[in-house]
């Protein structure tokens, strides 16, 4: 796709894509002085609905994580929703959309440091590309490169600085003949993949590692995490989880805005289970899926619709959905 006329919107205005320009020395790019987002846009054809998903939410994250780089957003985390609905629109996107917010050091100086430097603010949207195909399950290493520890750089926001870690395990990892890595925290525990966070089932129980284990604070985990109780009716425990209890699991499945939920089948060549997609990833995997194209009702609060409803689409209820 030709980026240059994509309209995005730059520090307060809508330009074109090409237009916003960056220097070599802007701070950001030098220092990982940044922060951002990843939003998905799913397009339903039968309803003609593009669905952008808890985007008040990733906004809502993207303002925290600008405060820890001592940036105090102008814009309301509804004032860059409503930009972002915009762009949809203004580019007639009618198709999956990705949406990249972020925030950034945009002087052009040396000097390391996070105060008194000016920032820029920018979203993109763009047409999705499929990040990995998880249909028949993945495979995962636990990768011997360490999540970085919260009071190296904060790993609960989404900085760009720390995505080296993210880059290092994952083309290990690929470059391995594995689909994934994942991360342990320095003390062991298991803290999440590459760029999605890591749940477990164990005896019916869903176990995923909580937010003081050094990882992203997953909007689509915590999504998860109440469809995990009020849709199955199974607990989830939120507690460290050692790396053997992961060859041990009966299911293993990873969560996060690029692979939505993903089963995993083989963890450094074990297979996880009977090496199937399992019961509770598969029944995930669906509830998500209709929940992201708009068809189960008592979810639509999740949900931003970006063109008025076309008439006769129709949204069903989970235990519909279910049945
Ligand atoms: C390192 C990391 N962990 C977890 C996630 C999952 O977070 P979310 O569900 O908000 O996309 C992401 C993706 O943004 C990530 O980059």
């Amino acid at each position: 796709m030709e980026l240059s006329h994509l309209q995005i919107y730059h520090n307060g205005k809508f330009v074109q894509y090409g237009d916003a320009k960056i220097g070599l020395l802007t701070h950001g790019l030098n220092y990982g002085t940044g922060c951002f987002e990843g939003i998905r846009g799913y397009w339903n054809d039968s309803q003609e609905q593009l669905y952008l998903f808890r985007l008040a939410d990733h906004f809502e994250r993207l303002r925290r994580s600008a405060n820890l780089l001592r940036v105090s957003l102008e814009e309301t985390p509804a004032q860059l929703s409503s930009h972002t609905v915009k762009l949809v629109r203004d580019n007639k996107f009618r198709q999956h959309v990705y949406v990249r917010p972020i925030v950034f050091k945009s002087a052009e100086e040396i000097g390391v440091r996070l105060h008194g430097v000016d920032h820029d603010i920018s979203i993109v949207a763009l047409p999705h590309k499929p990040y990995i195909d998880s249909s028949k399950g993945l495979s995962a290493t636990v990768s011997s490169w360490r999540r970085v520890d919260d009071n190296s750089a904060p790993a609960r926001a989404k900085l760009t600085g720390i995505y080296v870690g993210s880059a290092l395990a994952k083309s290990d990892a690929v470059k391995s003949g594995f689909d994934e890595a994942i991360l342990l925290t320095a003390e062991g525990h298991v803290a999440e993949g590459s760029a999605e966070n890591i749940f477990i089932v164990r005896d019916g129980v869903v176990i995923t590692p909580p937010v003081t284990d050094n990882i992203l604070e997953g909007i689509t985990r915590l999504s998860v995490m109440e469809l995990v109780e009020a849709e199955l009716g199974l607990k989830v425990a939120e507690r460290s989880i050692d790396r053997t209890e992961l060859y041990q699991a009966d299911e293993v499945f990873f969560t996060g805005t690029a692979v939505g939920v993903s089963p995993v089948v083989q963890i450094d060549h074990r297979e996880i289970g009977d090496g199937k997609i399992g019961k509770v990833s598969a029944a995930l995997v669906q509830l998500y899926d209709d929940i992201v194209f708009g068809r189960l009702s008592q979810y639509s609060h999740w949900l931003t619709p970006c063109y008025q409803a076309a008439r006769g689409s129709s949204v069903r209820s989970s235990k519909a959905a279910a049945s």
